[in-house]
């Protein structure tokens, strides 16, 4: 039986701590009774073994591996996070970076990979590999002798490369793999024009390797399972306030991108609508994230600072703590108003989730900027521009003031997008797709693209 090799930096491996962020919650949720091995990252900073550990855990085998001390900083810090994170989300790279050094280390830790990947593969084995930190990951596979068909999908927007040798070199990196997907046809689009600026023996490269659109879904039954086990006990740890108040809420990791700052303030100025005992209350999660960067500590300072100094007359609540995934379904379902509102974002499954878990009978509303990849899909949704905080305060205004009649209808077109594209779709389009492009089907597992003899 053909097995899925599914390879992502960030692994889920249970019991993990809460909130590994969405690549590896959708991952751990479409993976569940299919047979596959997941391999990356371990988590750990280690000079130790370069073998993988094995685990097996819920029906999933594990293979994962450390970052040395030095790759750890150069290549997930400093590559993935300091470069290619900032240019996939609208921002240029610090100028001063050693980004040289950097990307050594990401070329070198993708090598690496590729051989330690290589030995635990099998014939039939289908390769699915996840996200920017692994871009030429399927090139040094190849280098390695590995004939499987292999596709990456890109759960971030395509970056804003320049035209450099670097680029280069990615974009010659991306045409070793049989399939690249993206989440909308705006990053598809970015990949295309990229692309062609290239060429290698006359083709242009953006023409060479098969692509496609793969937005990434929710499994809309599990979550309202997940959020129907919350007690009244629970909830009322998490809203201080009655059910009678206008509850928002907010999941977001600490990140530039999620644009938090003009939420918040937005929030505050609409306060002043309000008489005092009748304020909508706020929570808003912000999960810690990559708190060695500078950047992410100034930002996790600079809110928690207005948390403390603005007037907010107590409405809002900031927990700068992760919560665990099943919880907050069951805090998403009591709300009345979703905001998430980030500046950029490949998808943003936190838009899905909400839409997934509210009461169908009465709906709250969801406010979702244009700048997430969701927003495609969720043309229901009450779309802002996350930048325009007079946009953010009408959005909340009309929210608040929005008929039952406009919450059910709005809320069952969201939801019909949301069952039309569910979380086990996604994967089999996907390798579906991946098995046409390499002249083979999931019920003839027998791969012979381009010579690959497979018996
Ligand atoms: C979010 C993004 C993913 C990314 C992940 C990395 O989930 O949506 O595209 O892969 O963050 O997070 P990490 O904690 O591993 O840096």
């Amino acid at each position: 039986m053909t097995r899925l090799v599914v390879v992502s930096n960030r692994v889920d491996l249970p019991p993990g701590d809460a909130a590994p962020g969405g690549l590896a919650i959708s991952l751990a949720a479409t993976l569940g009774n299919t047979h596959s091995l997941w391999f990356g990252w371990s988590g750990n900073v280690d000079s130790g073994s370069d073998t993988p550990r094995r685990h097996q855990r819920n029906g999933i085998d594990y293979a994962i591996v450390d970052l040395s001390r030095e790759d750890y900083r150069d290549y997930y810090l400093g590559f993935c996070n300091q470069v290619l994170w900032p240019l996939s989300h609208g921002r240029r790279p610090d100028p001063h970076a050693d980004s040289d050094t950097w990307y050594r280390a990401y070329r070198r830790v993708n090598a690496r990979m590729a051989k330690q990947l290589q030995p635990l593969l099998r014939r039939d084995d289908v390769l699915w590999i996840h996200d920017y930190h692994l871009l030429p990951l399927g090139h040094f596979l190849r280098q390695a002798g590995c004939l499987n068909p292999i596709g990456l999908f890109l759960h971030v927007p395509f970056p804003e490369l320049p035209d450099d040798s670097v680029t280069r070199e990615l974009i010659e990196d991306l045409s070793a793999y049989d399939l690249l997907g993206f989440q909308t046809a705006r990053d598809l689009s970015a990949f295309e024009v990229t692309a062609r600026r290239y060429s290698s023996d006359g083709v242009l490269l953006g023409d060479g390797v098969a692509t496609g659109v793969f937005p990434v879904g929710v499994d809309v039954d599990s979550l309202r399972r997940a959020a129907s086990a919350m007690t009244d006990e629970a909830a009322a740890r998490w809203w201080s306030a009655g059910r009678s108040t206008v509850r928002i809420v907010g999941a977001d990791r600490l990140d530039d991108s999620k644009a938090l700052p003009q939420r918040l303030r937005a929030y505050r100025e609409w306060l002043i609508d309000f008489p005092s005992g009748n304020r909508p209350s706020y929570l808003q999660f912000v999960t810690p994230s990559r708190l060695e960067l500078a950047a992410h500590r100034q930002l996790q300072e600079s809110l928690h600072n207005e948390v403390v100094t603005s007037n907010y007359f107590d409405a809002l609540r900031c927990v700068f703590t992760a919560v665990p995934h099943t919880e907050l379904m069951g805090i998403l379902a009591q709300a009345d108003i979703g905001l998430v509102t980030p500046r950029y974002d490949g998808m943003n499954l936190l838009a899905k989730e909400f839409v997934a878990v509210q009461p169908e009978e009465n709906p709250g509303v969801l406010v979702l900027s244009h700048g997430a990849g969701a927003a495609v899909e969720l043309e229901a949704a009450v779309l802002v521009q996350a930048d325009d905080e007079g946009d953010l305060l009408e959005a909340l205004r009309r929210a608040i003031n929005m008929p039952l009649s406009e919450r059910r209808a709005r809320h069952q077109k969201l939801l019909g997008a949301l069952r039309r594209n569910e979380l086990p779709r996604w994967r089999e389009r996907f390798i579906d797709r991946l098995l046409e492009v390499c002249g083979a089907t999931e019920r003839a597992p027998v791969l012979n693209r381009r010579g690959r003899h497979q018996s």
